[in-house]
């Protein structure tokens, strides 16, 4: 396999392919291009490791082994024996099948994984002149998904996903993916050196996520990936290249970023996650609810994912809170807000149309990211549109 030049592909949640695209294109990949699930960019194997150091939106990167159309087991067996599994896989490695099928004619995911697997160690027993595979050795996650018989195979250069950055260990009530809580960041008009704000901010994603990018953090500096276990990985280039994105982190750039939420609870899980990102002194959050709260600074973006009431009986109050998040951006006359809710009455309940709205999947529900700019911000959107 040329390991120079392969075919990558980031994976990202529903919704979020194109924001991942425009990330990849902003890391210098001019030919990363959004389809269903992800985004295909081709690079060395060293670019795929700085993917998995940068992306800030994306869940996994990929070596594309191959595609083929498979109507039958049989056509399976055939295309997974075709990959040279030899010339990059330890004899001594595990092999991880994780399937995925839809809309197709093969559709028992575990049959196929077994299919898949056995024509694996088929053709390294054929290859390699061996009988015995320990499986004791590095791991090698290998992904098959099966989309309209299209079957693609994919080595996965991340091991536990992306969103995995290091900071969070303990989950709050209703926490919000850390790659999701960059994407929140990435559409909303906040820019680094403004104050961001997340008047709701429960175990702190959102404001750990906008510190990183405020201050040049590629999300995976402090972790590993399942690539550096490789035979094959260049592993001096490899060092050099985290060294010099480890030297880019620049903390101090942190000015303006704050929390508040009305559960000490969140608020001591929201401390612990900024110590552990080693943001403690930089990012300032209190236990306060947001009805009462009062900034100084004449101009900023709150950011937040209030509570969506799926509960009947929340419902009420959700409708409430989303009125006092109106209350708030009045009091705030330079600020603008913004907003992820699954609730369709959001824009209702809070008693004004939004400027801007997008759909957003939070895991599995469907969700807007409404947007109300200031009035500064709206006459510049409108100049700008214009
Ligand atoms: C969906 S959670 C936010 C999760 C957060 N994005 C995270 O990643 O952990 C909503 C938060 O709103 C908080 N909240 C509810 N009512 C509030 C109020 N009146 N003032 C401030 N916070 C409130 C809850 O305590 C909860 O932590």
């Amino acid at each position: 396999m040329d390991f120079q030049s392969l075919t990558l592909f980031a994976t990202a949640a529903f919704s979020l392919e194109g924001l991942v695209a425009a990330e990849l294109r902003r890391l210098g990949f001019e030919n990363a291009k959004a389809e269903l699930g992800g985004v295909r960019f081709t690079g060395s194997l060293l670019d795929g490791f700085l993917a998995c150091l940068r992306l800030r939106m994306a869940d996994r990167v990929l070596i594309v082994l191959g595609e083929r159309q498979c109507l039958s087991f049989e056509d399976l067996f055939q295309f997974t024996s075709s990959v040279p599994w030899e010339s990059f896989l330890s004899l001594d490695g595990q092999y991880n099948i994780s399937g995925k099928c839809a809309r197709s004619q093969l559709m028992s995911v575990s049959d196929c994984q077994s299919i898949c697997k056995k024509a694996i160690i088929e053709r390294l027993r054929r290859q390699k002149k061996v009988q015995i595979f320990p499986e004791t050795g590095v791991p090698f996650p290998i992904h098959l998904s099966i989309h309209e018989n299209k079957a693609r195979l994919c080595l996965d250069l991340t091991g536990p996903a992306l969103n995995r950055r290091g900071y969070r260990t303990w989950n709050g009530e209703a926490p919000l993916r850390e790659t999701l809580a960059a994407c929140l960041v990435e559409l909303s008009p906040w820019r680094p050196g403004m104050p961001l704000h997340d008047p709701c901010c429960g175990t702190g994603t959102i404001l750990i996520e906008a510190a990183f990018r405020e201050s040049h953090r590629a999300p995976g500096m402090s972790r590993s990936f399942a690539c550096e276990a490789y035979p094959f990985f260049p592993v001096k280039e490899a060092q050099e290249l985290r060294a010099r994105t480890i030297s880019e982190y620049d903390p101090s750039r942190i000015t303006q970023i704050s929390g508040n939420d009305i559960d000490p609870q969140a608020i001591e899980l929201a401390k612990r996650h900024v110590a552990q990102a080693s943001l403690d002194t930089l990012v300032s959050l209190s236990v306060l609810p947001l009805e009462q709260l009062q900034l100084s600074a004449p101009e900023g973006v709150f950011l937040c994912n209030p509570p969506y009431g799926e509960r009947i009986g929340d419902k009420k109050s959700c409708a409430k809170l989303y009125r006092h998040l109106h209350d708030l951006l009045d009091r705030h006359p330079g600020w603008s807000l913004c907003a992820i809710s699954s609730d369709p009455d959001f824009e209702h309940a809070f008693g004004k149309r939004a400027d801007k709205r997008r759909r957003l999947y939070n895991g599995r529900i469907e969700c807007q990211f409404l947007t109300y700019l200031s009035d500064d911000k709206k006459n510049r959107y409108h100049w700008n549109k214009g």
